[in-house]
């Protein structure tokens, strides 16, 4: 079995972020989803892996994979304009020849792996295995609708009247009569070749389809709250405490909370969760829980809760900064000189609310 991970896309909605990064490599409790997304199939076992990139975020999402030793796998890139899951699978053709796949949209996260996906793939020999879970807008995703033995009977992409409450995740398994599938479907609405049409396909050309309905948590990472989200989330399952860096006397750290070498921390509070990475230096402040702070980051005389600052960021001086996401190299400070008025730098598409 392969894996094809899709980590291209504009990553419009996380604009201004998404000029400099991938929407992919926006870290989580310090580690970038695509990350996750990764130590999910090399953990399945899977590892001749292709990643489609875009051409705009491709290198950066390089200069983080490389060639997937870190995970003990082999990746190979593949550029695609967004055009659609269904398209992605097409342009990869190559790449994934006769086998069977693994297809998983590299912003999206699992509280689950994918090892009893791939077993019940195998073991029922089926064409499709797709995820599902009940969701409160299935609106804005792939809808199915199974029949009372759970078989998937049909499928819609974004329906306006939604006709189950069953999204589909972006996890799908394939045979590779998929590409006999796709080749068959047109572009939907909004142009781009659905995978969610192609399954339909493959349920009207009889084939093997089946569905898990997931009972971990599932995120789509698509915008800022949903990284915060996200980041709670893992903050919560995964850090455990371990201190690495150094805290003066005066500092009280409680809950788990992790801080990784080369960080200081002088007369703080942190209350975890929280996840600090290297080289940080935190002075005078509370550092709330549900908070990662990257690398050489620096924080002073300012308290922050459920907040994700990503590295080289500067903070000082501000009382109460909450349920933000800041940037790379940014700097945020209290304009003492300004008789309360806000002097601003901010670039394009940025969101503030004062
Ligand atoms: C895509 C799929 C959709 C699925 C969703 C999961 O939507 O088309 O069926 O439910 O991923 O994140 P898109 O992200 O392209 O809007």
């Amino acid at each position: 079995m392969k894996a094809l991970i899709l980590s291209g896309g504009k990553g419009t909605r996380l604009r201004p972020l998404t000029f400099t990064t991938a929407k992919q490599l926006i870290p989580v409790a310090n580690k970038p989803i695509l990350g996750y997304v990764l130590d999910q199939t090399s953990q399945a076992g899977i590892e001749d892996t292709a990643i489609i990139i875009a051409p705009e975020t491709g290198g950066f999402v390089k200069d983080y994979v490389k060639d997937g030793s870190s995970w003990g796998i082999r990746v190979e890139y593949i550029t695609q304009e967004p055009l659609g899951l269904a398209h992605a699978v097409k342009t990869a053709k190559h790449f994934l020849n006769n086998d069977s796949f693994v297809m998983c949209l590299g912003d999206n996260l699992l509280g689950e792996g994918i090892n009893k996906l791939v077993e019940k793939f195998n073991r029922e020999k089926l064409d499709a295995l797709i995820l599902l879970k009940k969701v409160e807008n299935p609106g804005a995703f792939g809808v199915a609708v199974l029949d009372e033995n759970g078989n998937v009977v049909k499928l819609i992409e974004k329906p306006k009247q939604p006709p189950s409450n069953l999204a589909l995740v972006g996890v799908y398994i394939f045979s590779p009569r998929i590409h006999e599938a796709i080749e068959r479907i047109k572009p939907s609405w909004r142009n781009e070749l659905e995978i969610t049409d192609a399954i339909q396909e493959l349920i009207d050309m009889g084939c093997n389809v089946k569905s898990e309905i997931l009972n971990a948590w599932w995120l789509d990472t698509g915008k800022k709250d949903d990284i915060l989200t996200a980041n709670s989330i893992v903050l919560d399952e995964y850090i455990k405490y371990e201190i690495c860096g150094s805290v003066d006397n005066q500092s009280k750290i409680t809950g788990r909370v992790k801080i990784e070498k080369g960080s200081v921390i002088v007369n703080s509070i942190i209350r975890g969760p929280v996840a600090i990475g290297e080289n940080s230096y935190i002075e005078n402040s509370f550092i709330g829980p549900h908070t990662s702070i990257g690398n050489n980051t620096k924080i002073f005389e300012s308290s922050i809760e459920h907040c994700v600052i990503l590295d080289n960021t500067q903070v000082r001086e501000i009382e109460r900064l909450e349920d933000s996401l800041l940037g790379k190299d940014v700097k945020v400070s209290k304009n003492n000189k300004g008789r309360g008025a806000l002097r601003l730098m901010i670039g394009d598409y940025s969101e503030i609310e004062v």
